[in-house]
C-alpha cells in the first residue's frame, strides 16, 4: 500500500514536466498573439476561460488536435454563438505550448 502511494507521488509529480508545460512562455506567447484580450485564465472574457476550457475537455485525447484546428481556424458553436476569428499567425509550435498549458488548468506560477 505504501509502496503504491509513494509510486503515485512519483508519477504525479513527473507529470508536468513529462508534458512539457511551460506557464511563463505560455502566457508570453498568448499574450504576443492577442489570444489574451479575449480570453483570461480564470473568468469569461469574449471567450471561454482557460481553466473552463481544461475542464470540458478533460480525459478527451483528441482535444489537442481539435483545438489546434479550431484556434488556427476560428469558428463558434462550442460556447456560444460568438465566433473566435482565425489566428494563422501563431505556429504549430507556439501554439502547442500554449494548448498545453490551457489544457493543464492554466497555472499562473
Ligand atoms: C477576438 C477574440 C478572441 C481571440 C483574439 C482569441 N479567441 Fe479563443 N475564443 C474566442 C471565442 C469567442 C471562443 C468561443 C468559440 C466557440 O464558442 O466555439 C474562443 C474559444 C477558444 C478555445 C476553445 C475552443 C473550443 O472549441 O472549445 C480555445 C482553446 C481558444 N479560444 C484559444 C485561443 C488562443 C490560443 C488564442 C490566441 C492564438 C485565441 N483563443 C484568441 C475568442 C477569441
Amino acid at each position: 500500500m505504501k509502496r503504491l502511494l509513494f509510486a503515485g507521488l512519483a508519477l504525479s509529480s513527473a507529470v508536468p514536466a513529462f508534458a512539457g508545460i511551460d506557464a511563463a512562455k505560455a502566457q508570453a506567447i498568448a499574450g504576443q498573439h492577442m489570444c489574451l484580450s479575449c480570453h483570461a485564465v480564470d473568468h469569461k472574457v469574449v471567450g471561454p476561460a482557460y481553466r473552463d476550457v481544461a475542464h470540458k475537455y478533460k480525459g478527451d485525447a483528441d482535444a489537442m488536435a481539435a483545438l489546434m484546428k479550431k484556434v488556427k481556424g476560428g469558428g463558434a458553436g462550442a460556447w456560444g454563438p460568438v465566433a473566435m476569428p482565425p489566428n494563422p499567425g501563431i505556429s504549430d509550435a507556439d501554439l502547442q505550448v500554449v494548448l498545453t498549458w490551457v489544457l493543464a488548468g492554466a497555472p499562473t506560477q
